[in-house]
C-alpha cells in the first residue's frame, strides 16, 4: 500500500485486470529479481516492478501476483468460493534474522491484511501451488524470463495441456497509461521535486565544477523531498551531450561551454523526467541563444498543440516544421543532399510517462470499423485525458560534421518538460527556468549571491585546496 494510493484504487485496478481476463484462466506476475553490484552480498537498492507497484504497492522482493480464475466457470463441482475472482500473493515470510539485517517484512499474513490478497503464502511454496492451478487453467498469462523454477512450472503445465498462453504485461500496461486523480496528483508532486532539483543544479553550477556535483545537487534534493532519481541522472558538460544518455562523471564543467542536465525524480514509484541546457556561465553566446531559441520554439509550439484526440504524429510534425525552419534561417543545409532532422535529432519527440520513465501503453492502436475508413489498421493513437507524457525536442551537433555551420558545432540542447492531457488542453506539470531570460537571470541572481556570501553561500560544495 502506499500512502497516496487508497486501498480501494488498488483494490478497482485488480478489478479491472480480472475483469479483462477470460473465465478459466490464470495471470501471474512475478517480481524484478534482486541484482546484484559487487561482491557476493552487495545488490543494488531494490525496485518493485512497475505491475507490481501498480496492483498492490507491494514494494518487497521475492514476490509473486496471482489473479486465479480457474474457479469460474468450470461447471459442476466448483464450490461457491471457488467460483469467485481469487487474488493470490506469494511474499517472502517473516524470518527474524533476514529482517534484522534487510528490514521489516509484510509477511503473508500483511499480504491479505495489508495488501487485499484472498489468499497469501510463502515465496517458497509457489512452484507447488502454482504447478496445481496451471493445472486446471483453461489460459495462462504468464511473462517468462525473470524467475526460471516458475518458467519451468509453466513450461511444464504448456507441455502437458495446450491452451492459450498469453501476456499478462500487456494487459496492466494499458491500464497504467491513463492516470488517474490520484496517480496524477503525485506525478504533479513529482514533478515539482524534479524542477527544484534543476533550480538546484541550475545555482549550483559553476565554472570548474564537475558533473558529479551536480548530479550530487539534483539528487539531494530529490532525496530530502523523499525521492530517489528516476534513472541514471545525465549531466552533459559541452560535447559529452552528443551521448544521448550520457552518465554524470567527472567532466569538468567550462566557461564558454553549456551543461545538458537530464534528471528526474521519482516519488512513490512515479517518474519525473525533465531537461534543461545552460550555459556554465550564466551567459548564453550569440550561437547558443540562436539556436537554444530554434530548440525551444518548437517544444512550446508541440506543447501549445496538446489535447484530447490529437496525437504523436502531429505534434511530430508541428515541432519538426519549427525545427527545421529555424536551423535553415540560422544557415543549416536542411533538406535533400543536406542535413536530416534526424542527423541533428536521432531520438522522438517525447514518450508516455508514469512508474516507468518510458511508461506503458501502445502508442499506436488498432482503428475501430467507424472511426477511420483505413479499418483494421495501427493508427496513430488519440490522446486521451489523464495521459501524462513527455515532449523533448533537442540538437546535438557534431564537432566534426562539416555541413554544421562552424559557430554552432559541439552544441548539444534538450529541452523537456511533462506535460498532462487534460479534459481542454494540457497541464505542463514541470517548471525550471526555461527561457533564455529567465535562465540568465536566475544564473545571474546565485552569481549575486554568490559575490555577496563567499563561493559557497548556496550551499553544501566544498572546495578541496589545492
Ligand atoms: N531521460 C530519458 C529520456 O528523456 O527519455
Ligand atoms: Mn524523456
Ligand atoms: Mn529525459
Amino acid at each position: 500500500m502506499s500512502q497516496y494510493i487508497a486501498a480501494s484504487e488498488y483494490a478497482a485496478r485488480r478489478e479491472r485486470l480480472f475483469a479483462t481476463l477470460p473465465a478459466g484462466s490464470l495471470a501471474i506476475i512475478v517480481s524484478n529479481p534482486e541484482v546484484l553490484r559487487n561482491g557476493s552480498d552487495n545488490t543494488f537498492s531494490y525496485r518493485a516492478s512497475s505491475d507490481i507497484l501498480y496492483l498492490t504497492g507491494f514494494t518487497e522482493a521475492n514476490c509473486v501476483l496471482v489473479f486465479d480464475k480457474t474457479g469460474i466457470g468450470s461447471g459442476a463441482g466448483a464450490s461457491s468460493a471457488d467460483s469467485q475472482n481469487r487474488f493470490v500473493m506469494f511474499v517472502q515470510p517473516h524470518n527474524p534474522a533476514e529482517e534484522i539485517w534487510h528490514g521489516k517484512r509484510a509477511g503473508v499474513s500483511g499480504a491479505v491484511s495489508d495488501f487485499g490478497a484472498n489468499r497469501a503464502y510463502k515465496i517458497g511454496s509457489a512452484k507447488m501451488v502454482l504447478s496445481s492451478l496451471a493445472k486446471k487453467a483453461s489460459a495462462i498469462y504468464f511473462k517468462s524470463g525473470t524467475n526460471a523454477k516458475l518458467d519451468g512450472v509453466i513450461a511444464s503445465a504448456l507441455a502437458a495441456k495446450p491452451m492459450r498462453h498469453l501476456d499478462p504485461h500487456a494487459i496492466v500496461a494499458e491500464q497504467r497509461l491513463v492516470k488517474s486523480p490520484a496517480e496524477l496528483a503525485i506525478m504533479r508532486r513529482s514533478g515539482q521535486v524534479g524542477s527544484v532539483a534543476h533550480r538546484a543544479a541550475m545555482s549550483h553550477c559553476l565554472a570548474g565544477r564537475s558533473e558529479f556535483a551536480l548530479k550530487g545537487v539534483l539528487e539531494f534534493v530529490f532525496a530530502t523531498n523523499g525521492g530517489v532519481a528516476s534513472y541514471d541522472t545525465i549531466v552533459a558538460a559541452g560535447a559529452n551531450g552528443l551521448c544521448l544518455h550520457y552518465p554524470a562523471g567527472l567532466s569538468v564543467l567550462n566557461d564558454g561551454d553549456m551543461v545538458l542536465i537530464d534528471a528526474g525524480s521519482e516519488i512513490a514509484g512515479y517518474a519525473s523526467d525533465i531537461s534543461r541546457t545552460f550555459p556554465v556561465s550564466g551567459r548564453f553566446t550569440v550561437a547558443q541563444k540562436e539556436l537554444y531559441e530554434v530548440v525551444l520554439a518548437g517544444q512550446l509550439a508541440a506543447i501549445a498543440a496538446i489535447k484530447p484526440g490529437v496525437t504523436w504524429n502531429q505534434l511530430e510534425k508541428i515541432c519538426e516544421d519549427v525545427l527545421v525552419n529555424g536551423l535553415n534561417s540560422l544557415g543549416f543545409p536542411m533538406g535533400k543532399g543536406g542535413l536530416s532532422l534526424s542527423d541533428v535529432m536521432p531520438h522522438g519527440l517525447g514518450h508516455w510517462l508514469g512508474l516507468d520513465v518510458h511508461d506503458v501503453g501502445k502508442y499506436r492502436t488498432r482503428s475501430r470499423a467507424k472511426a477511420s475508413n483505413k479499418r483494421g489498421k495501427d493508427v496513430d493513437r488519440p490522446f486521451l485525458e489523464g495521459m501524462v507524457l513527455t515532449i523533448e525536442p533537442g540538437v546535438y551537433l557534431s564537432l566534426t560534421d562539416k555541413r554544421i555551420p562552424e559557430p554552432y558545432r559541439g552544441i548539444c540542447i534538450r529541452i523537456e518538460d511533462n506535460i498532462e492531457v487534460t479534459a481542454t488542453g494540457a497541464y505542463v506539470q514541470t517548471d525550471a527556468p526555461k527561457s533564455v531570460q529567465e535562465i540568465e537571470e536566475f544564473m545571474n541572481y546565485a552569481r549575486n549571491v554568490r559575490a555577496e556570501c563567499g563561493e559557497n553561500a548556496l550551499g553544501i560544495y566544498i572546495k578541496l585546496e589545492d
